[in-house]
């Protein structure tokens, strides 16, 4: 069986400088935990005054190191020892102070000490007021340390601290999680179209009835998120879903089975790979009413038309991309997937059941290809997108 977590191992030292975003690094430590990232917290003495070490030690389960001095260090050299160990350096927040020092190349702190002496990446998360972010010195700033090749994350545009609207304040932690969820994410995937349906088809009855099913539009979103942080180009045609449209891809709304299909025919010339997870319906009303159906004593019998199926249809083009199927299943999984796999002349079969998989933040599913059945732990949906990318591009 594979093993789950992806980026496990992965270590970061986060910088905190001062400024009233620092009580966001709380969650992020807290998130980033979470996701099994080891967190080495590093703050400035400004960055104190706004949240306190004991929180942040609590959270990361590390002493913070805060000091240039700090002789717990056993080589006595924390600028080396610290940088050494991490695979990045994320400073969230950046205040615009530190942005300026850091575009001098200053080292008048632990932490700024730090960020010179790396041989990892940066990525800075600035924090500040609009009119400090607009003025043309920490523009100027900015744009020095994008030409040296530093990430900047953010920042959002919004409410801000001190009352104003605008851009300046730090992304969330969440956001700031996915990116660097994003960041660690080997780009296996670069220069490659990716095309996904996701979601739940409507199929309208009257104009406010509709055949549809339960599929949230979860693992299709994860994976469209995934494949775009491995460096697609990936284009989502989401059916319904109330999900927010994920990062970095192009997403078409398709909520009926035809609109579905001729949102990916029209989509579907360049693409490398097609991955088809939503549910589509099967059938559709043959005759919607134009008007609201009224109730009567009478039973009432819906006619319903087959729809196309849009993957079989995908994989016998004549310049078919690598299609991969979801099968969700009630019953004999294997036996319905493979089946399926075999009828719609599919390279890849996702095989899951629908009391694992449907609306839920995680899902258990087995791979099926030529080679058999390799299943996979169950694991939030972002793991388990990464681990069926993984296997997608060691078979093409
Ligand atoms: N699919 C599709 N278009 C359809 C129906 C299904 O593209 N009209 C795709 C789904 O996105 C999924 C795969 O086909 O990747 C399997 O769908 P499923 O509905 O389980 O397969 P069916 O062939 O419709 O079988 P069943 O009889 O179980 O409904």
């Amino acid at each position: 069986m594979q093993k789950n977590n992806p980026i496990k191992n992965k270590s970061l030292v986060l910088g905190i400088t001062g400024g009233i975003a620092a009580y966001k690094a709380a969650e992020l430590v807290r998130l980033l935990v979470k996701a099994n990232i080891d967190v080495q917290v590093v703050m400035t003495q400004a960055a104190c005054q706004f949240i306190t070490p004991v929180t942040m030690q609590a959270l990361s389960g590390k002493p913070v190191y805060i000091d240039m001095w700090d002789s717990s260090i056993s080589n006595g050299m924390p600028h080396i020892e610290l940088s050494r160990q991490a695979d990045a350096i994320l400073v969230a927040p950046a205040s615009a102070d530190f942005l300026a020092k850091l575009m001098q190349g200053r080292a008048d702190d632990l932490l700024s000490t730090l960020c010179l002496a790396r041989d990892c990446p940066l990525l800075v998360a600035p924090a500040m007021n609009k009119q400090m972010w607009e003025n043309p010195a920490t523009q100027r700033n900015v744009a020095q340390l994008q030409a040296d090749g530093i990430n900047l994350l953010g920042p959002d545009s919004g409410e801000q601290a001190c009352g104003e609207t605008g851009l300046g304040r730090m992304l969330e932690a969440e956001a700031l999680l996915r990116l660097v969820n994003a960041h660690f994410t080997p780009k296996l995937l670069a220069g490659k179209s990716v095309l996904i349906t996701a979601g739940a088809t409507l199929e309208m009855i009257d104009p406010v009835r509709a055949i549809t099913n339960l599929s949230s539009g979860k693992m299709g979103y994860a994976i469209a998120q995934v494949a775009a942080d491995m460096g697609a180009i990936v284009t989502l045609v989401s059916g319904a879903s109330a999900l927010n449209a994920p990062d970095s891809v192009n997403t078409i709304k398709a909520t009926s089975s035809d609109a579905m299909y001729k949102a990916v025919m029209g989509q579907v010339g360049n693409q490398d790979i097609f991955i088809s997870v939503a549910a589509v319906a099967d059938y559709r009303p043959s005759a919607p009413h134009a008007e609201k159906i009224k109730k009567s004593n009478a039973s009432l019998t819906l006619a319903l038309s087959p729809n196309k199926d849009i993957l079989a249809e995908v994989a016998s083009l004549p310049k078919a991309p690598f299609c991969v199927g979801f099968a969700a299943e009630t019953e004999k999984l294997l036996d319905h997937a493979e089946a399926k796999r075999q009828a719609k002349k599919l390279p890849l079969m996702v095989a899951n059941l629908v009391s694992d998989a449907m609306g839920d933040d995680d899902n258990t599913v087995t791979l099926l290809d030529k080679n058999g059945a390799h299943p996979l732990e169950r694991a939030p949906k972002s793991v388990i997108a990464e681990l069926l990318l993984k296997h997608v591009v060691s078979m093409l």
